[in-house]
């Protein structure tokens, strides 16, 4: 076709599609005239976009309210530089949003908006959907954005649905693509790996591809978090600057790429990792992209993370204002080393430190293959026999009997090729066709787009949690997917296989949450493996890391803070790097509390520690610290100290905790987050039976503006010291 047909062909499809949005549209927009300009606000922050001439979506701008953004370009129709979702082939030349290779074969996508809807939902929450479609094909694009009013949050994804007469192959899929138009742009990673969890590195962008990724198919471990702080100006601050905190709710790998293109144009496109994962869509499918959350802030991290909490607390985790139970796991105690004895033995132990759940950890199971290590057994949840010959019942009443209700551990994804059923199904895992098997923990994954495996693991649950009165589950993951290959899918869907997988984890997740309301449950891989709001909203905590040395912890706990409140942030009181107990007990104090300690070996003082440790989180600290918000007071990436404050939001009492890391001399500390004018009488808690207080302020009342320029001064010199400070109004 020549160039000004096509151009005139473009054009009348443009204006039909362009009549089919006038027709659609709030009449809100502005009645009469062309809906060109389209805004999506929250509180203090604001999307904006344009439909051109031609249909395209482009963006304005995405920032604070009162910021002007420039019109966008002249020539965006050709260079296609402020598309919002832009589409490989069409004239866009930097990383695209989306990329189809059509049935006829031709690469190229040019996307057209042909209706847009307004709604709100009870919570007074708005949706804005983008019908889009191509300028030829049929192919459809729904783009969504959710504001989040009052939190300053946005959330954005897509659908993408072939309504072609052959097959289409997806090659990007990205859930969203803003740009962000500042001179400098600072960027936080959380990375880490096994035990080793959200380690933060900040970083200057410079011109180029930057990409944050995740490959492993069904966990995030070895890489990073899904999230990141993208930090526009200058590097992100606690209480000023511009920040968006970003996090994909979504279970596998991810990837988020950011394309410095020039100045004042950074490209993000965010999503499911396409690496190794082209989709391919039949005539009639759809895949709907995870959703990426956007925590806007002009006044820095500490108030982006308070509203994601917020967020969360509303949104993304299960019971968010029930208290988390307090746990006694055994997994670092006995590893898969207990029996019936041994047990009764540590349910006696435990009945007077006043715990709510006993966590029964990996190794309960396997007969033909007995579950003594993670080299065998993993598959067959059968009770193991010569551990517990009287079965899950009699520990239910066990524990009942003694006050506390019984949980287990289940790793339903997986199998050891050691396990009776990996001998009847050998063709239920991901795994490549004549290659060797590379092992990972000695165990594979099922592959749960077959739906044999899907009825299987779902009846795992069945047949555990039906028959017994079991109140908690540990959801583990151990492994991650390095040789993906599905026996069942079809070989044109070979590469389906990752992002058809976490669908069909998600679906399970969600079917437990709704089917076992009742049953607690902790998302664990291998720690913190995979952590993200998609999966949390299923689960009333995650497991954060198995690195439990409370030295490490700080750090770890710190990094999760930036998305994830701390009552979802399990923290257990272990042995692990030999540490001090008082400082172990304050630092799973600040979140969802518990134990993971062989108790036959405590001293009577350590056991009484545990007991008073328990008692203050139940009574103090969990009441407090599951509705507060939380201040960030001083990192422990940046000096000898580390201290975060819990404050109500009528800001009434609040809880500080300060961790000492190294050697250094006491010092005054800032507590933000209080009203300056109230006054709070301050009182050390979480002390050792019989200790007095060696902090001058206990006991004594001072105004918030006084304890904001630092007129508590924690009693912390000492590598490990640390100090609980509860502040409570005085009126
Ligand atoms: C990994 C988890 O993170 C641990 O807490 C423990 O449950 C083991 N798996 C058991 O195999």
């Amino acid at each position: 076709m020549c160039e000004v047909r096509a151009d005139m062909k473009l054009k009348r499809i443009a204006c039909a599609c362009l009549a089919a949005l006038f027709a659609a549209v709030s009449p809100a927009l502005s009645a009469g005239t062309p809906p060109s300009e389209i805004a999506v606000n929250t509180r203090n922050f604001k999307l904006e976009l344009v439909v051109d001439e031609f249909g395209s979506l482009l963006q304005k701008g995405f920032g604070p309210r009162e910021a002007k953004f420039p019109p966008v370009s002249e020539n965006s129709a050709k260079t296609r530089e402020f598309d919002f979702y832009p589409a490989y082939g069409n004239g866009y030349l930097d990383e695209p949003a989306i990329q189809i290779t059509h049935a006829d074969g031709n690469v190229s996508t040019q996307l057209v908006v042909e209706k847009v809807d307004r709604s709100t939902d009870s919570d007074g929450n708005e949706l804005v959907a983008f019908s889009m479609k191509d300028a030829v094909y049929d192919t459809k694009v729904e783009l969504f954005v959710k504001a989040f009013p009052e939190l300053d949050i946005f959330q954005m994804w897509t659908k993408i649905s072939n309504a072609e007469e052959g097959p289409v192959t997806l090659y990007r899929y990205a859930s969203a693509s803003p740009l962000f138009c500042e001179k400098e742009n600072w960027l936080t990673q959380f990375h880490g790996g096994w035990a080793n969890e959200m380690n933060m590195s900040e970083e200057k962008l410079t011109r180029g591809v930057k990409v944050l990724d995740s490959k492993m198919g069904v966990r995030a471990h070895k890489c990073r978090n899904p999230m990141y702080i993208l930090s526009l100006g200058g590097p992100a601050r606690e209480n000023s600057g511009t920040v968006f905190i970003a996090t994909l709710m979504w279970p596998g790998a991810f990837n988020f790429t950011f394309d410095f293109v020039v100045q004042q144009r950074l490209r993000t496109v965010n999503g499911i990792n396409h690496f190794g994962a082209q989709y391919v869509l039949d005539s009639g499918e759809s895949l709907e992209t995870p959703k990426m959350l956007y925590a806007c802030s002009s006044a820095g991290t500490g108030r982006a993370s308070r509203n994601l909490h917020a967020w969360g607390r509303l949104y993304g985790m299960r019971d968010a204002q029930a208290p988390r139970p307090v746990l006694l796991n055994n997994w670092e105690a006995t590893y898969f080393n207990f029996d019936e004895a041994k047990l009764d033995r540590i349910f006696d132990l435990a009945k007077p430190l006043g715990i709510d759940v006993f966590l029964l950890d990996d190794g309960w199971f396997g007969n033909r293959h007995a579950r003594n290590s993670d080299k065998s057994g993993l598959g067959d949840w059968e009770v193991s026999k010569a551990k517990l010959p009287n079965g899950l019942g009699r520990l239910c009443r066990q524990a009942a009997d003694r006050g506390f209700g019984f949980g287990i551990w289940l790793e339903p994804e997986m199998v050891n090729p050691r396990s009776q059923l990996y001998e009847e199904h050998p063709d239920w895992v991901i795994t490549v066709p004549r290659r060797e098997i590379i092992p990972s923990r000695f165990q594979m994954i099922l592959d749960n787009t077959r739906p044999q495996v899907r009825d299987f693991e779902w009846g795992v649950f069945e047949k555990i949690l039906r028959p017994n009165p079991i109140c908690y589950v540990k959801w583990d993951a151990n492994r991650h997917v390095n040789q993906p290959g599905s026996l069942y899918l079809p070989a044109r869907k070979q590469t389906n296989l990752t992002v058809d997988y976490n669908n069909n984890l998600l679906a399970m997740m969600r079917r437990f949450a709704s089917e076992f309301p009742k049953v607690g449950a902790m998302l664990c891989a291998g720690g913190g493996g995979r952590v993200d709001y998609a999966s949390l909203a299923n689960f009333t905590s995650f497991w954060a890391s198995d690195n439990t040395d409370p030295v490490h912890r700080v750090r770890i706990q710190w990094g999760y803070s930036y998305g994830y409140p701390s009552n979802a942030i399990s923290a257990h009181v272990t042995n692990m790097g030999r540490r001090p107990l008082r400082f172990a007990i304050n630092v799973a104090l600040g979140c969802a509390f518990g134990i993971d300690m062989d108790l036959s070996k405590l001293s009577a003082a350590d056991m009484e520690a545990l007991r008073d440790a328990v008692q203050l989180y139940k009574n103090t600290v969990r009441p407090l610290t599951s509705r507060a918000d939380l201040y960030r007071l001083e990192s422990p990436y940046a000096g000898a100290r580390s201290a975060v404050a819990h404050v109500l939001p009528d800001k009434s009492a609040a809880i500080v905790f300060a961790y000492q890391l190294a050697d250094g001399g006491r010092a005054p500390l800032k507590i933000d987050g209080l009203d300056a004018e109230k006054k709070y009488r301050v009182e050390e808690i979480s002390l050792p039976a019989g200790a007095v207080s060696k902090m001058q302020a206990h006991g004594k009342t001072f105004t918030g503006r006084e304890l904001a320029a630092g007129a508590a001064v924690p009693p912390c010199e000492k590598f490990c010291d640390s100090s609980v400070i509860l502040l409570s109004e005085v009126k």
